[in-house]
């Protein structure tokens, strides 16, 4: 995720204003900072790794020349979080520096092209390539304006970007512009500002103009310009008015972390879908000639490996197992061996099981893998490969974006160990990949078109004693998912089972109201499924179920649905139907007046054993 902050300013420092700024976007990301400023024709550079005010108190952020300057706040994906590696990054002649929030999928290539070129790279980043190639374009046009070279260089990238360019060619600007990755401009009479979001400026300015996609923007003290990329047209838009308190705005105008991280999924899945090709091609190839391969994490992401334990056999014929980290040493310590794979997921990479699971598998010299939305905790300092999973800090104490950036990286691994291993058909697979690349749009359908449903059944069912959650095959684990969101932040308490699994004595506890969520995609257990859901029935139960669009054998059957779009495969199916569950759990607490985002005795982060 990242944060970009710029400003122009009629007269005084543009860096306090910047450092303050960015202090108000380090939700999105606090392993690194960096500022550029431009005075006298020149560019000055702070930057470190660290949080803000870590940084601060060595390089003093506030001490900078000149009126104009952008900064950032990182959240690393491509490089670790590195003095080299954060942001502004710098062409060759260090007169065009560039910050940035998003990802350049096809930097190796242009990396390579530029290389060629003489161009010298400093860092492991994609956001390198940019002043490159500004730099390349202005080399092989010397009479363009910057702006122009802008968009010469903005056509080749692909990938989600929200940039803020400065040169000491044009000194009195700052140009931005905006691919999928937020942008808003904030006016005041002392200047004008870039920033990824409104809390960035919001206590010098309430006023804001949107920029959309494939938009440009060239910033001065005095005024604004948007121009499309496409074609360099003119664009109108006038600010408007935003009436958010100062709370509000660190949360975007949702009421908490949790219901703005459950609507992130569109674009966090997008983002997650961008993998870097190679860091899934060494992480399969490990997979690929792994002997035994443990699957260990905690809660929610425990879940998310008892979902790709089906995605890795039934894909992959790769047997795993999953473990819950807690477990582990006891279960598994003491026949763990050279020749074992452990693929450690968590959110935080931090969590004391987990990272003691991994420990005494490494002294046993087991491989280390993992999958992290922190690059730089302790986790990816202890594994062999490890993949970020592209969600972006999650405040909220329940996982939810976390929860599907993991599903989709594993359904990616599982996709190319699938191709290594020859068992599906290329058929197959490239509908699975095509199936994978609709999921943001899916995710984006359900939240638009169910949570109205959802938060009706919610308040219906909220003085429900207890809530029996059910799924057969993969919707196990998105099962177990939808219970422990519920348990977590609305404190009712819950059970859930393989769905075939609850006649083995769980069904005793059903009489007549009792709320059974079934999850239920339209896949190989569907017609077992449906069987379950008569017994429950029978016996007195309340049926909600998630079923796809237009299901009938269920919906006749069902005392409330809440409907997915059709179509998904029943292996992808995890990553669409916990939504719903995500909501219920978010609105029964709602309805039951618990703050969601601070569920008691919990913690974000559990460093303790
Ligand atoms: O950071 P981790 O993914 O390792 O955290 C694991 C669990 O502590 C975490 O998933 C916890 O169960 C959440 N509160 C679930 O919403």
């Amino acid at each position: 995720m990242c944060g970009i902050f710029g400003c122009a300013l009629k007269e005084g420092k543009a860096a306090p204003l910047i450092h303050s700024s960015l202090k108000r976007l380090e939700y999105r990301g606090y392993d690194s900072v960096g500022i550029a400023t431009i005075s006298d024709g020149k560019i000055f550079v702070k930057k470190d790794s660290g949080k803000i005010d870590e940084v601060d108190k060595i390089v003093n952020l506030d001490d900078m020349p000149g009126s104009i300057g952008i900064g950032h706040t990182r959240w690393a994906t491509h490089g670790a979080p590195l003095k080299v590696n954060s942001h502004p990054h710098a062409d060759c002649t260090g007169e065009i520096v560039v910050v940035h929030n998003g990802i350049i999928e096809n930097f190796m290539e242009l990396k390579n092209e530029l290389q060629n070129l003489d161009h010298t790279f400093v860092s492991k980043t994609d956001t390198e390539v940019i002043p490159h190639l500004i730099e390349q374009v202005l080399k092989e046009n010397p009479n363009l304006t910057l702006v122009d070279a802008v968009i010469a260089t903005l056509k080749r990238l692909e990938g989600s970007y929200a940039l803020a360019i400065i040169s000491t060619k044009e000194p009195d600007k700052i140009i931005c512009a905006r691919n999928e990755s937020p942008l808003v401009l904030g006016i005041n009479r002392k200047g004008v500002f870039c920033a990824s979001d409104i809390p960035a400026f919001l206590p010098v300015t309430n006023k804001a103009v949107m920029i959309n996609n494939g938009e440009l923007v060239i910033l001065t003290a005095q005024d604004y310009e948007i121009r499309k990329i496409q074609d360099s047209s003119l664009v109108t838009r006038e600010p408007i008015t935003i009436e958010w308190t100062a709370e509000m705005a660190v949360k975007q105008g949702y009421p908490h972390f949790m219901i703005k991280e459950i609507h992130e999924q569109p674009e966090t899945l997008r983002n997650t879908l961008r993998m870097q090709e190679h860091y899934l091609e060494l992480m399969s190839t490990f997979l690929d000639r792994a002997n035994e391969v443990f699957l260990v994490a905690c809660g929610t992401s425990y879940h998310a490996c008892l979902a790709a334990s089906y995605m890795f056999s039934k894909l992959a014929f790769l047997p795993t197992y999953p473990v819950y980290a807690s477990e582990f040493i006891e279960q598994h310590g003491k026949s763990v061996s050279i020749d074992s794979t452990i693929l450690a997921v968590s959110q935080s990479g931090e969590t004391a099981d987990t990272i003691a699971a991994v420990t005494c598998a490494q002294q046993r010299a087991a491989t280390i893998l993992s999958l992290t939305n922190v690059i730089g905790s302790s986790l990816t300092r202890i594994s062999r490969v490890y993949i970020g999973t592209q969600a972006g800090p999650e405040i909220g104490v329940a996982a939810t974006k976390t929860f599907t950036s993991q599903l989709s990286v594993m359904a990616q691994l599982a996709l190319r160990l699938a191709k290594k291993r020859g068992k599906v058909s290329q058929d197959e697979i490239d509908s699975l990949e095509a199936n994978l690349e609709k999921l943001p749009e899916i995710a984006d359908t359900i939240v638009k078109t169910q949570e109205e449903k959802v938060k009706k059944i919610a308040k219906k069912y909220k003085d429900s004693k207890v809530f029996f959650f059910l799924g057969r095959g993969i919707s196990t684990a998105t099962a177990f998912e939808g219970r422990l969101k519920l348990m977590e932040i609305a404190y009712i308490p819950s059970i859930a089972f393989p769905a075939g699994e609850s006649k083995h004595g769980p069904i005793s506890l059903v009489e007549d109201g009792f709320p059974v969520v079934f999850v239920c995609p339209k896949d190989d257990c569907h017609k077992t499924l449906v069987g379950n859901i008569m017994e429950m029935k029978a016996r007195g139960a309340q049926i909600i179920a998630i079923i796809e669009e237009g299901d009938m054998d269920i919906k006749s059957l069902a005392d409330e649905f809440i409907e997915v779009p059709k179509g998904i495969p029943g292996v992808l199916s995890p990553i669409p139907y916990v939504l719903p569950l995500q909501l219920l759990a978010y609105y029964v607490a709602l309805e039951k007046g618990f703050n969601p985002d601070m569920p008691r005795n919990l913690a974000k982060c559990v460093t303790v054993k």
